[in-house]
């Protein structure tokens, strides 16, 4: 799978993109009062070269809703933070002890521990505010604040890097290598943001009952399948082209798909949740191949 280069976005992909970094470099400007060595640690993790895949999720679902992109912006910006700050504390020498992400020095090694912490409590701070104040009516902006927060908190996002972590402890932290517990872990720690990245979008569109729920489940799919692609680039890619290190998560003792069931069984499982995911999508009657592209993506990606 990582022997190929990652097939091309549509333009109208690259459009989007384009149009969530131009937003995000928007948010980071700092208030009177913020220090300026916060401000460029907080710059420096959210601005990096991320695939952006979550706010792209955002803004997509809203568009297969009948929504607009751009009335969806703040929440994607919004679920960009978090993951920004996710990727800050996952990498601090506590958690998986890393020194390179998105191609330059992990957050902490070019700013130092304590403030790579602050940096990470500003952006999770600054996606509230930003989904608070952006995204209209303000009743919607609440239930896209409480998703989000669900998503992030200690029953998904936090939960399941609390289980990463004492899994890889080994079972004197309660940590068990079993394939449940590792889809548990998977399904927490990664597809629960990425879930609500379409379940925001939905929101923000007014969607119905049948969209969410087809978004749901292509948004299930989706994010077991880009944590599985993850644990794989780490045995198969290269630090280059990863931007990361790899090879770590074997040094470590991580429970990972490839640990437990092989490379090969963890690409078909892969290919098959890219399948229904995309078969997932068919109850919705606006045009799905921007999704469809993005699940590719998630199949055939070198990064
Ligand atoms: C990395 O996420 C961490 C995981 C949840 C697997 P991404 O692979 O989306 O990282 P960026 O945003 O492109 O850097
Ligand atoms: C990180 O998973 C998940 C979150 C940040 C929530 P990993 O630890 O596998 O991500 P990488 O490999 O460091 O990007
Ligand atoms: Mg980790
Ligand atoms: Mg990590
Ligand atoms: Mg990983």
């Amino acid at each position: 799978m990582v022997e190929t280069s990652s097939p091309p976005f549509t333009e109208h992909t690259e459009q989007l993109r384009r149009d969530i970094d131009t937003a995000l470099e928007a948010c980071v400007r700092q208030p009177d009062g913020c220090p300026s060595h916060l401000a460029q640690a907080i710059a420096y993790s959210l601005l990096a070269r991320g695939k952006r895949l979550r706010p792209l999720l955002v803004l997509m679902a809203a568009e297969a809703c009948g929504g607009t992109a751009k009335a969806a912006m703040p929440a994607a910006c919004a679920v960009e933070m978090v993951h920004a700050y996710s990727l800050v504390h996952d990498d601090l020498p506590a958690m998986d002890d890393d020194d390179l992400r998105r191609g330059r020095p992990t957050c902490h090694k070019a700013f130092g521990e304590a403030t790579a912490i602050l940096a990470g409590d500003a952006l999770l701070t600054m996606a509230f505010e930003t989904m608070a104040t952006g995204v209209h009516p303000p009743q919607v902006a609440a239930q896209c604040c409480a998703a989000l927060a669900r998503a992030a908190g200690p029953a998904n996002m936090v939960g399941g890097q609390a289980d990463d972590i004492a899994a890889q402890e080994g079972p004197s932290r309660g940590g068990r290598q079993t394939l449940a517990a590792l889809e548990s872990i998977h399904n927490r720690k990664t597809g629960a943001m990425i879930r609500v990245s379409l379940e925001l979008g939905a929101l923000v569109a007014g969607a119905d009952r049948v969209q969410q729920d087809a978004l749901d489940r292509y948004g299930r799919r989706l994010g077991l399948a880009f944590q599985i692609t993850d644990d794989l680039l780490d045995v198969c890619s290269h630090e280059a082209t990863a931007g990361k290190r790899v090879g770590k998560d074997a040094e470590r003792g991580k429970l990972t798909f490839p640990g437990l069931m092989g490379v090969d069984p963890s690409t078909r499982r892969v290919e098959q949740l890219i399948q229904e995911a995309c078969e997932a999508l068919n109850p919705l009657a606006t045009p799905t191949d921007h999704l469809e592209t993005l699940a590719r993506y998630v199949l055939e990606r070198n990064r």
